[in-house]
């Protein structure tokens, strides 16, 4: 017999799934006219692409859209959104991305769908990082609830496994979806390959993302460290709106 989801976690998705789509609205509503945009990858940033789609039909916005996947591409195009095709440009106004973890710093591990490549590069030249999540992404700590993803340069995977295991992980490498036990690895849209590393949680992420950084083989790990400027995010029934002072840390919170 199939297994049945229990209610309990249908009515959680569930409420996720409303997070998301407030948070993702909410973030729309930054973009205005003559913005040049980054179009983060995964479920949320993906509401907010359709949520920006609405807003160029409703009000006939005129921005220019910056993706961060080949899958954000194809849904920014049916939305009517024009697209930066060839390079990254060197700035970018606004990014709107979501992420696997944030902790209370506002350091990220982002990378679960894979394109975390493109969108580290995006965000590292965007003035605004708004990052939109609902509220099971909060951690005290990043890594104690998901894997870092590191993409490797595919010849090099097994000795980057190695190098990461001896900084005390548990490393697997990604496997594409949908192989059942014939899958083979997972491709990035660069070519690459994704190690995922369960290291619990990370006390001094700054440190371990150098580490990381220095292994041969290594393209970018998943930590974005120093990057968001916003968060949106839901608790409780309100939607809040997290703004960081870039040389401060963390200072105002705003209940939308
Ligand atoms: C993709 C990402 C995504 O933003 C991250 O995985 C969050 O996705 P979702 O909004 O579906 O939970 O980093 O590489």
């Amino acid at each position: 017999m199939a297994h049945q989801p229990d209610a309990l976690a249908v009515a959680t998705q569930n409420r996720a799934d409303e997070e998301k789509r407030r948070v993702a609205l909410a973030a729309a509503a930054l973009v205005s006219d003559g913005m040049v945009v980054g179009l983060g990858s995964g479920s949320t940033a993906a509401l907010a692409v359709g949520a920006i789609g609405q807003r160029i039909r409703d009000f006939g916005l005129h921005i220019v859209g910056v993706s961060t996947s080949s899958a954000t591409s194809q849904l920014a195009i049916r939305e009517g959104i024009p697209l930066v095709t060839t390079t990254v440009p060197t700035r970018v106004d606004l990014t709107i991305d979501g992420a696997d973890e944030v902790d209370p710093a506002m350091r990220l591990i982002k990378g679960g769908g894979g394109c975390l490549l493109r969108e580290k590069i995006v965000a590292s030249v965007s003035t605004r990082l708004v990052i939109v999540v609902d509220s099971r992404k909060w951690v005290g700590h990043l890594g104690e609830t998901f894997a870092l993803p590191v993409e490797v340069v595919p010849l090099a995977w097994p000795v980057v496994q190695d190098r990461l295991a001896r900084l005390g992980g548990d490393v697997r490498l990604r496997l594409a979806k949908g192989g059942g036990s014939q899958a083979g690895p997972f491709v990035t849209d660069e070519g690459n390959y994704i190690l995922d590393v369960s290291l619990g949680p990370m006390l001094h992420p700054e440190e371990l993302g150098a580490q990381i950084s220095q292994i041969p083989g290594v393209v970018e790990h998943g930590m974005f460290l120093n990057m968001a400027t916003d968060v949106i995010t839901a608790r409780g029934e309100e939607i809040e709106h997290i703004q960081r002072e870039t040389i401060t840390g963390v200072t105002g919170t705003t209940v939308i």
